[in-house]
């Protein structure tokens, strides 16, 4: 092979189409479970994939165990796959294996026979002792007889070929090998042949694979007639790079799984191939749009788990806790908002996380002690149109904080709710206002009947306005000393649509408390929101 800088893949810097698809859930993946799916499982799983838009579909094995032949039975039998969807089917080079695939087969509207034999020189010489010449007579034995059972088969078959371990072939053993079996398959426009090479075990680091790639690209028989296709597993934590910069090196095609399930630590995980294009804006050709639903019914029908920070599905991979991530977000989202940008550039969210059916509350902005007020402030205004002004959001911010770090765990947002109400709404502990009255006489005269731990007590004062008079009377009639440092106010546009929240902030001798009010009336509110301000401060 020549050298990694004569490759034109290293010229390209982007995927500009979607590659086919090809789930090998249903075989790689199913064979690499602790227990193997039942019939009803795959067909539950069939189902998940058809729905994703997967076009081409691994179905198993059939002639390796009763299960697996009656799947095959059964979506042909009852009617199952759709028209557009092509069903494939694994099979060794012997020719009791190949009859039984296609007895599996028969009546099937198209099928993919998939044909395989090692060609590693580990392969070679350890397990089949066989020479390169009989390496390739098993090739050329099983891709003759694909031919002869497809041409007495009823139903529409196309081939594909690995050349199983590829990455530990010779490269120019691996072309010898698939150019005999393309030499058999005479493919055409029509019929075209699928030349899988597969990471079977990887070995190397993605730019040699892609470089292997190309070459094969380059130098395959009938390339205009041969779909090369990729199979990368997983083993040096690669397999996602290995099939980008594989589609780079000219690869047609991908196999692989969801989540990347597959055997040892699995193939590459095409929700992840698939969304990093999307993130590209490049349209995947897969809809993953509900991908929670797609990962509970994996987990239900696998036993396996997706792993919290698994790309674009793990539970916490939108997650921000931290407080400046938070904060970052929040003002992103509302300059998104107000901007409508073209593209998704939301900082620390590499996509718009809607795209794979997350929520932003829930699943971006979660509290914990990292937490900060503008994650706190925007979790309260984006959930319940609570729009604290902003010292507030800092001093509830740093009270939140202090419970999670004191129970030493996350809070839901309705905890945070509730922490809000019971801080600061309403709040009539000690100091109540019974009735308020005011006389308009060149500003406002605020007559205030109040209760101070249920005793009656009367204040009087002259103001500018309700807030300030009546300010003022409670100041007088209790003999206490404050000021109002802050007002704000705005409709209560969620949960209880006739209402009016107000936010009263006061300095005190000991600094600065905040209160709430919410009421149908906005004067009854801005006097609640004072009155729960001074029933939080050490005033009385
Ligand atoms: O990983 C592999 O090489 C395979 C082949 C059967 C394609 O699964
Ligand atoms: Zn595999």
């Amino acid at each position: 092979m020549p050298p990694a800088d004569c490759f034109d893949w290293v010229k390209k810097d982007y995927i500009d189409k979607a590659p086919r698809w090809c789930s090998v859930d249903l075989r790689d993946g199913n064979q690499a479970l602790i227990i193997p799916m039942s019939l009803e499982e795959k067909l539950e799983f069939w189902d998940c994939l058809v729905r994703a838009g997967f076009k081409e579909i691994e179905i198993g094995f059939p002639a390796a165990s009763e299960t697996e032949y009656e799947f095959c039975r059964a979506l042909i039998e009852k009617n199952l796959i759709p028209d557009d969807v092509t069903v494939q089917v694994l099979t060794q080079s012997r020719e009791h294996i190949i009859a039984r695939t296609f007895e599996a087969l028969k009546g099937v509207k198209n099928a993919v026979v998939h044909l395989y034999n090692s060609t590693s020189v580990a392969q070679r010489e350890q397990v089949f002792r066989k020479s390169k010449e009989e390496i390739i007579e098993i090739a050329r034995f099983g891709a003759k007889l694909c031919r002869e059972y497809g041409e007495k088969t009823a139903g529409n078959f196309r081939f594909e070929y690995s050349p199983e371990s590829f990455t530990g072939t010779e490269p120019e053993f691996a072309l010898e090998v698939c150019n005999a079996v393309i030499d058999i398959w005479q493919p055409s426009a029509e019929n075209k042949v699928i030349i899988n090479l597969p990471v079977t075990v990887a070995e190397s680091m993605s730019h040699v694979y892609a470089s292997q790639i190309e070459y094969m690209c380059k130098n395959i028989k009938c390339r205009e007639n041969v779909i090369i296709s990729l199979h990368p597993h997983n083993d040096r934590g690669c397999a996602v790079a290995d099939a980008e910069l594989g589609i780079l090196a000219g690869a047609d095609r991908i196999e692989g799984t969801l989540f990347g399930n597959g055997e040892r630590t699995g193939n590459v995980d095409i929700v992840t191939l698939a969304m990093n294009m999307m993130s590209h804006g490049v349209d995947p050709r897969l809809d993953f749009s509900s991908l929670p639903e797609i990962t509970k019914a994996y987990e239900k029908l696998t036993g396996m788990s997706v792993y919290e920070r698994q790309p674009y599905s793990g539970e916490l991979v939108f997650a921000a806790f931290s407080g400046s991530h938070q904060d970052a977000i929040a003002k992103g989202m509302k300059w998104r908002g107000e901007k409508n940008p073209e593209y998704w550039n939301v900082p620390y969210l590499s996509i718009d996380p809607m795209d794979v059916g997350r929520q932003y509350d829930g699943d971006v902005i979660r509290i914990n002690s990292q937490s900060g007020k503008g994650g706190i402030g925007y979790l309260m205004e984006q959930k319940y149109g609570i729009d604290m002004p902003p010292e507030m959001r800092e001093s509830f911010g740093y009270y939140i904080k202090g419970i999670s770090d004191k129970n030493h765990k996350e809070l839901m947002p309705d905890e945070i709710y509730a922490a809000f109400k019971q801080k600061y709404v309403n709040n009539f502990s000690v100091l109540d206002v019974t009735a308020a009255h005011f006389k308009q006489n060149g500003g406002k005269t605020a007559q205030i009947t109040m209760t101070v731990n249920g005793r009656e007590v009367y204040g009087e004062a002259h103001g500018n306005g309700r807030l300030d008079s009546s300010s003022d009377a409670i100041k007088k009639a209790l003999g206490i000393e404050y000021s109002i440092n802050t007002y704000y106010e705005h409709a209560l546009e969620r949960g209880s649509k006739s209402k009016a929240v107000a936010y009263v902030g006061i300095d005190t001798k000991d600094g600065p408390v905040w209160g709430a009010g919410v009421h149908e009336d906005i004067i009854d509110a801005s006097i609640n929101a004072l009155v729960s301000a001074i029933n939080n401060s050490t005033l009385i």
